[in-house]
């Protein structure tokens, strides 16, 4: 008698804390990221007041390359990168050889990005800038996310507007590339500071960052991506086949999306890989350290958690010889 009712306790407690653990779950998982229709046109040099319909991702693509860059608050840093990146992509050895587009995706922005981002199109008429405002503020993860879900490119990159990275180390990721997923094969290549540890770029990186990245890295061994040594990098270069599996699937619109990214690539079985590209920190990094740490560690589980539980899930594409 005793012992059926103990018996009875302890499941009443197990399968409470269950539930409680579920709604838990339910309600710090961030809701299901909201595309509005006037999210899915651009305004650009050649139409700069008539929005025109975007390449949906599922459509065949329409360039060699799409740039996406997400742009928050980004009037003082965008010109010069923009104009980093069309000289190199106007350059004589590429100019012929690869088609591209510039997608800038205004997360939100209150200081006139897009403005600036049409300005810059004006100014370069041959660069195919592509300008998208987000309605809203959704965070760099989710404004990456509709510029993929949203480029016309046979290969996309991200790269941030800060110009951290060098455009040039795209063609490090673009042979890389040709190697792991020849023949528009899913692949994704991350550049990666990891070479630069212990030089000077990373000595000048406060002490705090270089703890947190300390921090993520076992937290991400733990979650099992620990063999990428650098997740964090903005550069990073997908087939068009392997961002048409792992964007649609992606649900954090917080900085930490890219070790989503790489969870989702390792659970649909694209290959990844690692390429060593320059970087030099840009003054007016918008991360507070503290609550980005917490951040992290809320949503890695969350993502965890989620995936266990099946109530996310990512689907390989269906091979075209089927
Ligand atoms: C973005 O820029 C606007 C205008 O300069 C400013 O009012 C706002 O505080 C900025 N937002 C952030 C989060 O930096």
């Amino acid at each position: 008698m005793e012992q059926s009712s103990l018996v009875y306790g302890a499941v009443i407690l197990l399968s409470g804390g269950i539930a409680l653990l579920y709604t838990g779950l339910v309600l710090w998982s961030p809701p299901p990221i909201i595309t509005h229709d006037s999210e899915k046109k651009y305004l650009s040099n050649a139409s700069p007041t008539k929005p025109l319909p975007l390449t949906p991702l599922g459509d065949p693509s329409t360039v060699d390359l799409t740039i996406v860059v997400p742009a928050f608050n980004e009037t003082e840093r965008l010109p010069e990168m923009m104009r980093d990146t069309i000289k190199h992509l106007a350059s004589a050895g590429l100019k012929s050889k690869r088609t591209y587009e510039i997608l800038v995706v205004d997360d939100g922005s209150s200081d006139g990005t897009s403005a600036t981002a049409l300005q810059l199109a004006k100014k370069y008429p041959d660069s195919n800038i592509k300008v998208v405002t987000l309605e809203k503020n959704i965070g760099k993860g989710g404004a990456v996310r509709h510029g993929m879900l949203y480029g016309g490119g046979e290969r996309l990159l991200m790269a941030d507007a800060d110009g951290a990275s060098r455009i040039q180390d795209l063609e490090e990721l673009w042979k890389s590339m040709d190697k792991i997923a020849p023949d528009n094969a899913p692949g994704m290549i991350v550049g990666s500071r990891a070479h630069l540890v212990k030089s000077e770029a990373v000595v000048r990186r406060s002490f705090l960052r270089n703890i947190l990245m300390y921090g993520l890295h076992t937290i991400l061994r733990i979650v099992g991506v620990g063999h990428i040594r650098d997740t964090q990098c903005g550069f990073k270069l997908f087939s068009r086949s392997a961002a048409q599996q792992i964007f649609p699937a992606q649900h954090l619109p917080t900085w930490i999306f890219d070790v989503e990214l790489l969870l989702l690539a390792k659970q649909l079985r694209i290959p990844v890989a690692e390429v060593p590209i320059e970087w030099h920190e840009v003054a007016g990094s918008k991360l507070n350290v503290v609550t980005a740490s917490v951040q992290m560690l809320r949503d890695l589980l969350i993502v965890r958690a989620n995936h266990l539980l099946g109530r996310w899930t990512a689907y390989p594409a269906k091979q075209k010889s089927e």
